[in-house]
């Protein structure tokens, strides 16, 4: 077990009191102690306030925070305020603010828009920094450094420009590895020198975010714009470590967020922390999904919940209410995928500007008598009554999920064949038929130990790059089941194709080759047949892009049921060693996906909970020995169902539970063998 880093599970969140009149302060902590909040995060927004000019700094009102915070023993969150740029810097010094996808100059507006390549940026970011952490380094209830806050987008300016070029000539050498990696002798784009080199934007060979001239090089800005914020990043962490070696230090990450290669990110950070908004019509499946990935992206390490509303969103088109019961519930679902804490922004509802319909745990009424503080107050006494029980506990899973920024990006840059094809969506259908059965995946990626999984599980595996390729075959070789599918093995890491027929290096373990990739348009269908005994009908439909593929040893589980290519294979399976490997060449229905991959975790013995009624989920997690199951009905309505857990002691209530048991609404149950 890693060693945790907290020693209860913080309960707080976004903390603003310098938005706000002093008289309100105090208040603030009488009505937070009733909601056992026993940590805030702080300083997120201050820059303006605590560097009012080039060379004034005022630390008085942060001091006098924090000494309140720290008198009634809070775990602080301490933010180091550089995701929003003061008024002054941007008038004075314009390289701070970025040049976006159109090419336009922005100026003093909004948030979490520097240049990450911005000199003056990284003086005055590094300048507070420093302030900061001589000051509060070794203050004792600061528990965490939060640097910036949800890094992300990109910039096309001059000074991001020199800094690619750097960057690529680093990576690359000359610039003839350059116009191979990115083939730029098609339209001949062959580029003499490093200045050749443009930025991707819509100026230059950038087309949108999801179509690209050159992708190799567009997907080469992405890797640069990624670690140019990770610089930054780790500028700030490095400055802090100075002065406090000891504090961790994170920044709130978001799910599958395109922008970032988070697996990279979160090597330079002590714990991965992330915002969940899921909005009222998220798949559960998906939320489940994002956890894992945020817990996959240390390797299994817990993250904390940075964020959630309490109660309503305001940036979504429908900002429903959370119903009763499905804060605690959510929280809930957070804690069993993985997370040590659940914070919330934020604690006060602003007055005023674009948040002031965001939910908060004190809301415009002013006081504690509203659902919504009880409802926080109710789960807050929960948690400090579960005390340090789950800290550090972790998840056990046999079933990997492969998850590439990378492929990501190359995947939904090409042009052809369909325009609709998402990396995420495609990854959530193989989730999902994990997820049908309550499996426990972890999401991994490339350096992964895949020895530790019976199962892996890599949807449109498009770039095949680094080792991958004889990792998985050595994988399958000693005995694991491997499923990919079309758009797989397609390109290397620089996005060129691997030449000799798809799917590339992947070929050989999959024993098929791919002829053709046809794609279909909305509405039309394809179907797959089989006489598969895995399949509970002979007959489903597909969609969206099938593949031509002949068998090269494979055995031929479906075939296409209509067009030119109908009896051509449509899923296969290969024995390759002591294991297998299978290809899905189409997007089929969900039930085919739910069917194989139960097929394939039922010969493993890798066990869910099976028939459990839709929106009620089990997820486990396991600490010195002990599992922890948590039953959570994430619906409005009472369920029943039957478990393995027979004389099981709720940790919650203390009440003891049979197989079949009753579920309130949005009920949620701690399990341990009693
Ligand atoms: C993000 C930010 C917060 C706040 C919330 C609102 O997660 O980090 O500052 O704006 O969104 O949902
Ligand atoms: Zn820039």
């Amino acid at each position: 077990m890693s060693k945790p880093l907290f020693d209860r599970m913080l309960y707080g969140g976004d903390y603003n009191p310098e938005q706000w009149p002093r008289e309100i302060w105090d208040e603030d902590l009488r009505i937070f102690k009733k909601a056992h909040i026993n940590s805030a995060t702080i300083n997120v927004f201050s820059w303006a306030k605590l560097q009012p000019s080039e060379h004034e700094y005022q630390f008085e009102e942060l001091d006098e925070i924090i000494e309140g915070l720290a008198k009634d023993n809070y775990d602080i969150v301490l933010a180091t305020s550089t995701a929003a740029l003061p008024a002054w810097m941007c008038r004075k010094y314009p390289d701070v603010t970025r040049v976006d996808f159109e090419g336009r100059k922005h100026g003093f507006g909004h948030r979490h828009n520097h240049c990450p390549n911005s000199p003056n940026f990284k003086r005055f970011a590094s300048q507070l920094v420093y302030k900061l952490a001589e000051r509060y380094g070794d203050h004792p209830n600061i528990k965490l450094w939060h640097i910036s806050n949800e890094y992300g987008g990109e910039c096309y300016c001059d000074d991001c420009a020199k800094a690619f070029r750097v960057w690529v000539k680093d990576k690359y050498g000359t610039i003839e590895a350059v116009n191979e990696a990115w083939n730029m002798h098609f339209w001949g784009h062959t580029l003499y020198s490093f200045e050749d080199i443009i930025p991707p934007n819509y100026l230059g060979d950038g087309i949108s975010d999801t179509a690209a001239a050159f992708a190799g090089l567009s997907i080469d800005y992405r890797r640069f714009n990624s670690d140019s914020l990770l610089d930054n990043y780790k500028m700030e962490r490095d400055i802090i470590r100075q002065f406090d070696k000891e504090t961790p230090a994170t920044t709130n990450l978001m799910g599958t967020y395109k922008g970032l290669d988070y697996f990279k990110w979160a090597k330079e950070m002590d714990v991965v922390s992330w915002d969940n908004y899921p909005s009222y019509n998220t798949p559960l499946s998906n939320v489940a999904m994002n956890h894992d990935l945020m817990r996959g992206l240390k390797d299994g390490q817990s993250f904390m919940l940075m964020e959630q509303t309490p109660s309503q969103q305001n940036w979504q088109p429908y900002n429903a209410l959370k119903r009763p019961g499905k804060m605690r519930a959510q929280s809930y679902q957070t804690i069993a995928h993985g997370a040590d804490t659940i914070q919330f922004f934020q604690l006060r509802r602003s007055k005023g500007a674009v948040e002031k319909f965001h939910g908060a745990v004190i809301e415009h009424a002013g006081h504690e008598n509203t659902r919504v503080f009880r409802e926080t107050a109710e789960l807050g006494a929960e948690l400090e009554k579960l005390g340090d029980t789950l800290i550090g506990a972790e998840t056990k899973a046999k079933v990997g999920i492969y998850f590439d920024w990378d492929t990501y990006w190359a995947l939904e840059y090409t042009s052809g064949p369909t325009v609709d094809l998402r990396y995420v969506d495609q990854i959530q259908q193989y989730y999902d038929a994990c997820y049908n059965k309550q499996v426990a995946v972890d999401m991994i990626h490339t350096a992964s130990d895949f020895e530790q999984y019976d199962v892996i599980l890599a949807p449109v595996l498009y770039m095949v790059k680094e080792d991958l390729a004889e990792k998985i075959e050595q994988f399958v070789e000693q005995g694991g089941s491997f499923v990919t599918t079309f758009m797989s093995g397609i390109v290397d890491k620089s996005d060129n194709v691997h030449l000799g027929g798809y799917p590339g290096p992947l070929r050989n373990v999959l024993g098929v080759w791919v002829e053709e990739i046809d794609a279909l348009a909305p509405g039309q269908t394809n179907q797959i047949r089989t006489e598969q005994a895995l399949f509970t009908q002979s007959e489903f439909s597909c969609r969206m892009v099938c593949d031509l593929m002949h068998s090269e040893g494979a055995e031929v589980i479906a075939e296409y049921g209509s067009d030119f290519y109908a009896g051509m294979p449509a899923i296969t399976k290969n024995v390759f060693g002591k294991g297998e490997a299978w290809y899905v060449g189409t997007v089929p229905e969900q039930m085919v996906l739910n069917e194989l991959i139960g097929n394939l975790l039922d010969q493993k013995g890798i066990q869910g909970y099976d028939n459990l009624p839709e929106g009620v989920e089990i997820a486990s997690r396991e600490k010195e020995g002990k599992a922890y199951y948590f039953v959570m009905n994430h619906t409005e309505e009472a369920q029943i169902v039957t478990t393995p857990f027979e004389n099981f002691r709720n940790l919650l209530t203390g009440e003891t539970e049979n197989h079949q048991m009753n579920l309130k609404p949005f009920d949620v149950k701690i399990l341990v063998e009693a």
